[in-house]
């Protein structure tokens, strides 16, 4: 999809279909509140060519509600497309990037290859707004059946913003150029996680990775099976060792020119009740050493449960098992345009969960890689070789405080039992640092996504003791998503972290107006967002 930018008057724009956006601008409740549907934009010729319908009171402008006019009086575009937003005091600029994805999805099926999003007008003049049409866009064109051999390509080939005569021309572009990398992000952890696992093995996720580092300019490393006995990683290595593909230890690195190197706290991380900003472009105290993000993910190209195998139903989904890995292989890509001033390296360990002569057995033993090289590494009873990707974490989280990192998130589609709680809506984030989460929760009002904070406890982590080592890695049934959390405190002890549990919300279960069924891309917003509050 190409991008352009217009100044010029709406009425004018000759195209296949210009899209407008609307809001519910009806204030009262009670039974004779009707919707009010208000077009957000000030060009007159488009107020009149929707009047007649408008006043007919079938199209409310509600969440994602489309109204097509074919020819529309006065304009020189050749169909109107009316997108809702929903109640005007709940419009975000989240709804304008769905509805931006809703008017690209209309478009698709019809033939349609070039169309223009006006921008809201008289709602905002943020160029958040901006942001989100082109990022809405993008997500909104991307489709999963990329391997259907007798595909249609129904891409939209050209996109034009049309921004009002006055909006500020420099922050617009800035804006379009920024959506575009978001978008383009989220569709690049969506086309990871579409790929099914016997095109996507580990060795190949460490490929596509180093590929999309060399075009952006970040560093990378993959290393694999010596390089994990070399660390000790007998976590990692003992999900890898199952299978007849070898695991891959990736590892992406960027480093912002002038920014120095430091385990040093930003002081605002000291004070719990800091919770509002999301940006800090006046971090320049040069007393204050730079802190160094350490991004982890889970990278299950494919998890049948291993010897603890999985039930044939839905194990096709397991190829969705790197969705983690992906989010942050995503997020470094947008890390490296965007640029943000902090030092940030992902780790994202990869690895095919099978069962096989060599597979890991329940009741085995492994020895987790040690912090101090020194010093033995914790041992983990197997329990059940399903919980494989807490397993991987382990290592990847050591690893990563190994090199240095003063903070942590990591994601992973790590238990079932996290939709269990918070259904396919919701994803889960449990962290051992009120300052550390606060930036992120503060980063969801711009990302959009949803996630909600779990607790951690002493009680949990006694449910993961083990008789014969210092852990094992289920604690039952109850609180599975909890118990699956400290096992990975267990590992990050006291850096600052923050887990995200993905399981139920990285596949899109049912096609939506605003995005196709498959892969969600979910996470990589989020983490980005927490990225730059730094
Ligand atoms: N990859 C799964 C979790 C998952 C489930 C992801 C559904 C996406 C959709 C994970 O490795 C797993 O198998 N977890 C087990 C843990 C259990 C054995 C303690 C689970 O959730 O059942
Ligand atoms: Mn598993
Ligand atoms: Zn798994």
């Amino acid at each position: 999809m190409r991008t352009e930018l217009s100044f010029a008057p709406l009425a004018g724009i000759a195209t296949e279909l210009l899209a407008v956006l609307a809001v519910d601008t009806q204030p009262a409740k009670g039974r004779d509140a009707k919707p009010q549907p208000t077009l957000l934009t000030a060009d007159a010729q488009v107020q009149a060519a929707a009047a007649g319908v408008l006043a007919t009171g079938e199209y409310k402008a509600g969440a994602n509600e489309t109204l097509l006019l074919h020819a529309p009086a006065g304009l020189a575009a050749r169909r109107l497309l009316i997108v809702g937003l929903g109640k005007l005091a709940k419009a975000t600029p989240h709804s304008v990037r769905e509805a931006a994805g809703t008017a690209v999805r209309f478009a698709k099926p019809r033939g349609i290859r070039e169309i223009v999003v006006a921008l809201p007008e008289n709602f905002s003049k943020s160029p958040l707004h901006a942001v989100a049409v082109v990022e809405g866009a993008l997500v909104g064109d991307f489709d999963p059946d990329t391997y259907r051999s007798e595909r249609k390509d129904q891409s939209i080939e050209t996109l034009t913003i049309a921004a009002p005569a006055d909006a500020d021309r420099a922050a617009t572009e800035a804006a379009v150029a920024e959506g575009v990398i978001l978008g383009e992000s989220q569709n690049f952890a969506r086309s990871l996680v579409n790929e099914p696992g016997n095109k996507l093995t580990p060795t190949i996720l460490g490929q596509r990775a180093a590929l999309m580092a060399q075009e952006v300019g970040l560093g990378w490393e993959v290393h694999s099976t010596k390089m994990l006995d070399q660390l000790k990683m007998g976590a990692f290595s003992s999900v890898a060792q199952g299978s007849a593909e070898p695991p891959a230890l990736i590892v992406l690195r960027y480093e912002p020119e002038g920014v120095t190197e430091g385990p040093i706290l930003h002081p605002t991380d000291k004070d719990p009740s800091v919770g509002a900003p999301v940006h800090h472009p006046t971090d320049k105290d040069p007393s204050v050493g730079a802190p160094v993000l350490g991004l982890v993910g889970k990278g299950i190209t494919f998890d049948s449960g291993g010897i603890s195998i999985k039930p044939s139903d839905n194990m096709d989904k397991m190829k969705c098992d790197m969705a983690g890995g992906a989010a942050i292989i995503a997020a470094m890509r947008a890390i490296a345009l965007l640029k943000p001033r902090v030092r940030v390296f992902a780790i994202v360990c990869a690895a095919e969960n099978m069962p096989s002569g060599s597979a890991q057995k329940p009741g085995d033993v492994q020895t987790a890689m040690p912090l101090d090289p020194d010093k033995p590494g914790k041992t983990i009873e197997i329990v059940n070789t399903d919980a494989e990707g807490r397993l991987v974490l382990a290592d990847g989280i050591t690893y990563a405080r190994r090199l240095g990192a003063t903070h942590l998130i990591d994601a992973a589609t790590l238990t079932g039992a996290i939709s269990v709680a918070l259904g396919k809506i919701t994803a889960g984030a449990f962290s051992n640092d009120d300052a550390t989460y606060a930036r992120f929760e503060a980063g969801l009002a711009v990302s959009g996504e949803k996630f909600w904070r779990l607790p951690l406890g002493e009680e949990y982590a006694e449910l993961i003791k083990s008789d014969i080592g210092d852990i094992k890695n289920t604690g039952g049934r109850f609180g599975g998503a909890i118990t699956a959390a400290e096992f990975l405190h267990t590992f990050v002890e006291d850096t600052p972290w923050i887990h995200l549990d993905i399981a139920g919300v990285a596949w899109v279960e049912d096609a939506r107006p605003f995005i196709a069924k498959g892969p969600s891309g979910a996470a990589v917003r989020s983490i980005l967002e927490w990225v730059r509050s730094f």
